[in-house]
C-alpha cells in the first residue's frame, strides 16, 4: 500500500497480504517494546528503532492500544507525521485495561477504544484492526466480529484481523466473513501452525502474520540458564504465565529449557547467518506467512534482523531436520494455549 515505493533491487520481492490487493516486505516491525513489557526502553531508543525500520524498508508494523497505554501508537504516529514515510500499521484492540474484560467488547466501549487509537496513530483509518488475543468465548459468541464488520461499513477501519493463540482459535476465526488477517505465534520452536492452518488459510484468501519469531530473543541463543531480566520485563513477570498466556513469553518454554535449546539450534546456523538471521529465515521460508513481525529494542536489532532478507532460503534437508527437532525434542515442553 504504502511506504517507500522505490525499487529496492537488494530486497526480495513483497508478499501479497491475503486477498487485499496489497503487498508488503516479508519481514515488518513489531511495536510491542516501543510501548512497555520488555524493560527500560528510552524514547530515543524507539524513535531509533522507527526509523531503522523506516531506513531499511519496512512498510508493515504491528501496534497495538495496549502496548504502553498508547505509548507505542502515539510513537507511531509522531514518525508518521513527520510524513515521509507511510507503512501500513495493523493495531489491536481487546485488552486496555479500563474497563477490561467483558466490558471491552460492548459496543460503545469497542469504538471508544478504536477512535482512541486512531487518534494516537493520527490516522483517519485504521489499516487493519486486530482482535488482541480475547477470550474463545467471546470470539464463538461472533458479535465482536459484527461490531468489525460494522466499522469497516463506515470507515474508521479498512481491514480487521485477529490475533490469537491456539489452533483451535485460529480455525475458528478463518470462518468469519471478511476476515482478512491473522496472527499467530510461529517460530522455529513453534511449529504446529505448518501443519494444517498454513494450507486452511491460503484456501480462505486470510494473511498469516507470524508473531515472537524470535521467541522472545531465546532463539538467538543469547541467553544463559543465570540471565535475569528487569522486573517490568514480561521475561521476569510472565515467565510461567502469571499475567497471560505463558505462550507469548519464551513461546512458551520453561527459561532454561528453552536456553538449553536454542544452545542445540545453533549447529542448524548458516555460516554468514547470525542466530536472529537463521531463526527469521526460518519463517520467511513459508509462503504461507504474509509478513514476520520481529520486535526490536535497538535500532541495530532493526538492521540486523533486515539482514534475514539476504540469506538463502534454508536447504529441504535443514528444513527436515528442523521439524525433527520441533517433534522429538521441543514440542512436549510448549505450555499455554497451541
Ligand atoms: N498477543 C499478541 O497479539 C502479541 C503477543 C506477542 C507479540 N506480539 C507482536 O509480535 C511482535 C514480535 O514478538 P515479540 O516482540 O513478543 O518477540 P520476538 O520478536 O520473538 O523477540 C523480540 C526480542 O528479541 C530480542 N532481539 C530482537 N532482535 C534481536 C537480534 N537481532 N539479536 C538478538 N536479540 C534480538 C530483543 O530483546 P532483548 O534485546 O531484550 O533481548 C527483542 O525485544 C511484538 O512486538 C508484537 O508486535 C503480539
Amino acid at each position: 500500500m504504502t511506504g517507500d515505493r522505490e525499487p529496492r533491487p537488494d530486497l526480495p520481492p513483497r508478499r501479497p497480504f491475503g486477498e487485499t490487493g496489497l503487498d508488503f516486505r516479508p519481514l515488518g516491525l513489531g511495536a510491542w517494546q516501543i510501548g512497555t513489557g520488555w524493560g527500560r526502553v528510552s524514547d530515543e531508543d524507539a524513535l531509533g528503532v522507527l526509523r531503522a525500520a523506516r531506513e531499511s524498508g519496512v512498510d508493515f508494523i504491528d501496534t497495538a492500544d495496549v502496548y504502553g497505554d498508547g505509548r507505542s501508537e502515539r510513537l507511531i504516529g509522531r514518525v508518521l507525521a513527520e510524513g515521509d514515510w507511510r507503512p501500513f500499521v495493523a493495531t489491536k484492540v481487546g485488552r486496555w485495561r479500563d474497563p477490561g474484560w467483558p466490558g471491552n467488547f460492548r459496543r460503545d466501549v469497542l469504538r471508544a477504544q478504536v477512535r482512541a487509537s486512531l487518534a494516537r496513530l493520527g490516522v483517519k483509518r485504521l489499516d487493519l484492526l486486530q482482535l488482541h488475543t480475547v477470550p474463545f468465548e467471546i470470539l464463538r459468541q461472533g458479535e465482536i466480529f459484527e461490531q468489525l464488520r460494522e466499522l469497516q461499513a463506515e470507515g474508521a477501519i479498512r481491514y480487521f484481523g485477529a490475533s490469537v493463540e491456539s489452533m483451535d482459535e485460529a480455525f475458528h476465526c478463518l470462518g468469519e466473513p471478511g476476515l482478512t488477517a491473522l496472527q499467530i505465534i510461529f517460530n522455529v520452536f513453534r511449529q504446529k501452525p505448518a501443519e494444517a492452518l498454513f494450507a486452511a488459510a491460503r484456501a480462505k484468501g486470510v494473511a498469516l502474520i507470524a508473531r515472537t519469531p524470535l521467541a522472545s530473543g531465546l532463539a538467538t541463543a543469547k541467553f544463559k540458564p543465570a540471565t535475569t531480566f528487569a522486573g517490568n520485563d514480561h521475561r521476569h513477570f510472565n515467565r510461567d504465565g502469571a499475567h497471560f498466556n505463558p505462550g507469548e513469553t519464551f513461546a512458551g518454554l520453561p527459561f532454561e529449557k528453552g536456553v538449553a535449546l536454542a544452545r542445540e539450534l545453533r549447529e542448524f546456523r548458516p555460516v554468514h547467518a547470525s542466530m536472529a538471521q537463521f531463526a527469521l529465515r526460518y519463517i520467511l521460508d513459508f509462503p504461507e506467512i504474509s509478513v514476520v513481525i520481529p520486535g526490536a529494542r535497538k535500532a541495530a536489532q532493526v538492521l540486523e534482523n533486515m539482514g534475514a532478507l539476504a540469506l538463502k532460503p534454508l536447504s529441504p534437508e535443514t528444513h527436515g531436520r528442523l521439524a525433527d527437532y520441533y517433534r522429538t525434542r521441543v514440542a512436549a515442553h510448549i505450555r499455554g494455549a497451541n
